[in-house]
């Protein structure tokens, strides 16, 4: 069996730094990112041009790994703050300390974990968060992975006819599916009691978004749906919505468009939510998993 080569990291190519040594994770997207000498970063000592390259290589390379920081709930806060206004999760609880730091935690007896499926960061707010970072406190000793697929490759792998189609097309977004009533945090409750989850009616309001979105600092175009919080296209019947998001939502994580981080205790790993789907694989059963998530505030898609 063989396969067409995929679009790979933003046309750009690779990103080149005097202050960072870059080293893709895959053809897709991902990069490690490491001092010029190979040492490891130091993300609390970053200067203002340090950040300035990180940011760079986030929206050349999407995801970004830097590896062997000691970080706590006020560093992370920090480091995010240097990108950013942080964003407050509406339905999930914060550190005592930093209320915008997230603890995601799943204990050794849990079942089900959090980020568990394809999705864009909160893409049910009319601003969704541009970027997310992830500080790996402790991990499995195997598993525990998180994949990410790269939307503006999925786009560019489109046809030309669906492209322009996919262009005139905007989708409904909801949090109902994750945070609503009978949502999966309201089902899953006791099976993932180590998270502060708040089950909200405000968790079914319904907002619209474009199904191809522009990326503010790049131009780049990307492809904007996802299975956890897109419902249905604007103005279609129902069948009509339900069969064009399943291809798109095939199609938007098909593996030519993915790269896996595997974390170690002390990876620091932030993303582009403007340009990426994630998920967090659940294959570490009777481990324990504990990492410290931040948001940084974003614009309205367009
Ligand atoms: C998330 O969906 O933000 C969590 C990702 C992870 O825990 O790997």
């Amino acid at each position: 069996m063989s396969t067409k080569a995929a679009p790979g990291q933003s046309g750009a190519g690779r990103f080149e730094s005097a202050l960072l040594d870059v080293r893709p994770l895959a053809g897709a997207l991902g990069a490690e990112l490491w001092a010029p000498d190979g040492e490891p970063l130091d993300v609390t000592t970053i200067d203002a041009a340090g950040c300035a390259a990180i940011r760079e290589a986030l929206c050349t390379h999407h995801v970004v790994v830097i590896r062997d920081q000691q970080m706590d709930a006020p560093a992370l806060a920090h480091f995010g703050r240097r990108f950013g206004e942080l964003e407050r999760h509406p339905y999930l609880g914060g550190t005592a300390e930093e209320p915008e730091v997230v603890p995601v935690i799943k204990e050794p007896h849990e079942t089900v974990n959090f980020g568990g499926g394809w999705h864009s960061e909160m893409s049910f707010l009319e601003c969704p968060p541009m970027a997310t970072a992830l500080y790996a406190v402790e991990v499995p000793s195997f598993g525990g992975d998180t994949l990410f697929a790269n939307q503006q490759a999925a786009y560019v792998g489109l046809s030309d006819t669906m492209k322009r189609f996919a262009e005139s097309l905007s989708a409904v977004h909801s949090a109902a599916r994750q945070y609503g009533r009978r949502g999966d945090s309201d089902r899953y409750a006791g099976q993932r009691s180590s998270m502060k989850v708040q089950v909200s009616d405000e968790a079914h309001a319904q907002l619209t978004h474009p199904i191809v979105r522009t990326h503010p600092e790049t131009g780049a175009k990307a492809l904007y749906v996802n299975r956890a919080f897109t419902e249905t296209i604007s103005g279609m019947r129902r069948h009509e919505s339900k069969a064009l998001l399943e291809m798109l939502w095939s199609h938007a994580v098909g593996e030519q468009f993915t790269c896996r981080v595997r974390w170690e205790p002390g990876t620091l790993t932030m993303w582009d939510n403007r340009s990426v789907q994630h998920y967090a694989l659940n294959d570490y059963h009777g481990q324990r998993r504990h990492m410290l998530r931040v948001t940084i505030a974003g614009d309205r898609p367009r």
